[in-house]
């Protein structure tokens, strides 16, 4: 990919970051729909709640801005404390930057000279700007592509924790690589990444953590591994919404990654947290607001959001705080909402707040957040200035 073609493609200079106040607070009556709600005191709220968790845990938060994909969200994450924020993809650590953010983790490793091109030049105009590697013959290229840009990148080597996804093996193997990137004079190795998604999801929350506990125990000793052998780890980030209250008190993991905190989303909150059979510790914040459109036959209504509204590699979507509703995609622009036993009468152009089915990608199929405050108005719109970043 040439740079030109990347920066025809991530648009930058067209993509507004700040947000927009509304010259009237608009009621949602008025706003049009399908729209990505965001509740923004319960999205307050959960972020307090965090930060305030991380800190009585005594451990680091680099949340993960892929989730949000949104610069405001994250300088705010930021202003409550956290280290840094990471990110998926390069484009989307492009823009991220573009907003003035300057400690970003790219999570994902880099195999071509373009992409490393790009990642070294982000590097260059902030020194806290790191990426992943889990192979060496990648590492030694990224090692030439910032030789000749003449900085030196901090690089952390992710380490597969038996997911099967990114990473370098556990113990010798990462060992070695993190040989290869010492010997490379313009690579600076930080630290270890162990991200264990598998994990995040799963329903029992007693399992889920005892599995949390024996992944992150065999990140740690490669740790030691790596320290026996004289080698600095300053960072040994990992862990998500999923675990993020075990990983954080795991002596050894500096910070958690958590993204989906912020929203979070049905396959969030339907698995169970602590002792409660539901992950309510923090709240729903985003919906996607739908308009009943169309009554084709009794015993169910047609709405506004299929496909393109609703990510839908998950569960389905459910009606907020509405008994008897059940959703069903009916293709790209429709649901359709089957109306049970103790379901209320929908009206066509009644309009309902949905739980996403999982938010990230979510976002991801919408441009801008329509944020709601206390007073249910609305007072500004937030663009997702990342949204389509997946380069
Ligand atoms: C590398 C990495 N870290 C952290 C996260 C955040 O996970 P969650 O949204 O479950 O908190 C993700 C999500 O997919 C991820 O891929």
């Amino acid at each position: 990919m040439s740079a030109e073609l990347a920066d025809l493609l991530l648009a930058r200079e067209r993509r507004p970051i700040e947000p927009v106040r509304l010259p009237e607070p608009l009621p949602l009556a008025a706003v049009p729909t399908p729209a990505l709600l965001v509740d923004r005191a319960a999205m307050e709220r959960n972020l307090r709640r965090m930060a305030e968790h991380m800190q009585q845990a005594g451990c680091g938060l680099r949340p993960h801005a892929k989730m949000h994909k949104t610069p405001l969200i994250a300088r705010r994450q930021l202003e409550l404390g956290a280290l840094g924020i990471c990110c998926a993809k390069v484009s989307e650590a492009e823009m991220m930057r573009a907003a003035g953010i300057e400690q970003i983790l790219i999570t994902s490793p880099v195999a071509s000279v373009d992409k490393m091109a790009r990642v070294v030049a982000l590097a260059a105009t902030s020194a806290a700007v790191w990426v992943v590697v889990d192979d060496a013959g990648r590492a030694r290229m990224l090692d030439e592509v910032a030789r000749s840009a003449g900085i030196r990148l901090g690089v952390l080597v992710d380490l597969d924790p038996r997911m099967g996804r990114t990473g370098i093996a556990l113990g010798e193997p990462a060992l070695e690589l993190v040989r290869v990137i010492a010997g490379c004079s313009h690579l600076q190795f930080i630290g270890l990444q162990q991200y264990a998604g598998h994990l995040m999801h799963l329903d029992d929350a007693a399992e889920r953590a005892r599995r949390a506990r024996e992944t992150a125990a065999l990140g740690l000793e490669t740790r030691s591994l790596i320290e026996v052998d004289g080698h600095e780890v300053a960072v040994f980030t990992g862990g998500g919404t999923g675990t993020f209250d075990v990983d954080s008190t795991i002596a050894g993991m500096t910070d958690i990654q958590a993204g989906s905190y912020v929203f979070m989303d049905e396959e969030y909150a339907t698995i169970g947290q602590g002792n409660r059979a539901r992950f309510d510790y923090f709240e729903v914040a985003l919906f996607v607001l739908v308009t009943a459109i169309s009554q084709p036959r009794s015993g169910a209504v047609t709405v506004d959001g299929g496909y393109k509204s609703f990510a839908s590699d998950s569960v389905a979507p459910v009606a907020h705080g509405i008994e008897g509703l059940r959703y069903h995609f009916a293709g790209d622009e429709h649901g359709v909402l089957q109306l049970l036993g103790d379901a209320p009468q929908i009206e066509l152009g009644d309009r309902i707040r949905m739980v996403t089915p999982h938010c990230d990608p979510t976002i991801n199929l919408h441009d801008w957040m329509v944020v709601v405050e206390e007073d249910g108005l609305v007072h500004e719109l937030w663009p997702v200035a990342a949204r389509g970043c997946s380069w």
